[in-house]
């Protein structure tokens, strides 16, 4: 608890602490169940023909959804494995990720987190990403910055596209969307210095805010994906937004995070 208490101290809105807090607690539990299961085997249900879905899943989104109803009964969760919660006609929900990286988790790659975040009126307020393997706890707070455990986090400082390593993903719905993939690969690859397909959408926009990747982009993404960790990258000084440059929200279906000052390039190359 004490890294919690580090980044509320940070906080200086008192709601904003106790929903960060409530978020922080939540992810921290479930990601201990996702790594006491890592090494065990697996129960793998397929939602489609790529795209499965593990005991662990589900038993960590009712971990989480059981503690975020314990802290904050009047506000609603959309969790991803819940399918009724899917959409919400409300202000203010809960957006929950329970594991980002199954099908690493499911093949034993050690890329994966919880993520958890507050939209309010479609913006985040607060957010956290659990990776239990490595116990980093990567937090944010609307207007108060970013923190991965007990340390303040900003992005890089990277100026050319050439000196960039950029995090991507690939969509379970590939027969659709193979040929828009590939080009976006072909334009950028000649353009920066590596592409990294890590396998958790929401900890690669983690690791844009801490610094370890210049930039990230994907399509066909949900609001639980991203919701954490679009907050994360602007409170640690980095923007987000889609391939046109415009304002990025969880409804659509295209996001470009950077470090700020790659952004227009970065842009320049997906439109
Ligand atoms: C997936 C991961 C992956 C991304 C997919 C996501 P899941 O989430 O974030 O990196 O490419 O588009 O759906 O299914 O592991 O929670
Ligand atoms: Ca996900
Ligand atoms: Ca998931």
């Amino acid at each position: 608890m004490q890294r919690i208490q580090n980044c509320l101290s940070r906080c200086t809105n008192t709601e904003q602490q106790t929903l960060l807090t409530t978020a922080c607690r939540a992810a921290l539990a479930a990601g201990r169940l996702v790594k006491e299961r890592y090494e065990q085997p697996h129960d793998i249900t397929m939602k489609g023909a790529i795209d499965l879905v593990t005991e662990t899943d589900v038993a960590a989104e009712a971990i989480i959804s059981a503690s975020l109803s314990n802290d904050t009964p009047d506000i609603m969760i959309m969790a991803e494995e819940t399918i009724s919660s899917h959409s919400l006609e409300t202000d203010r929900y809960w957006v929950v990720d329970p594991l980002d990286g199954t099908t690493n988790f499911a093949h034993g790659f050690p890329y994966f987190a919880v993520s958890i975040a507050l939209l309010d009126h479609g913006r985040p307020l607060v957010g956290a990403i659990y990776a239990p393997l490595l116990d980093e706890l990567f937090c944010a707070a609307k207007g108060s910055g970013s923190w991965l455990n007990d340390r303040t986090i900003t992005v890089t400082k990277t100026r050319r596209l050439i000196e960039a390593l950029i995090g991507t993903g690939f969509p379970y719905e590939i027969e659709h969307t193979l040929q828009g993939v590939i080009r976006q690969l072909e334009i950028m690859l000649p353009n920066v210095r590596d592409i990294r397909r890590a396998g958790a959408a929401a900890l690669d926009l983690a690791y844009v805010s801490c610094g370890r990747l210049d930039g990230f982009y994907e399509i066909n993404l949900h609001p639980w994906d991203t919701a954490a960790g679009w907050l994360l990258v602007e409170e640690a000084g980095g923007l987000v937004s889609v391939f046109s440059g415009g304002p990025y929200s969880t409804c659509l279906p295209e996001i470009v995070a950077s470090n700020g000052t790659l952004h227009r390039q970065l842009v320049t190359l997906l439109e």
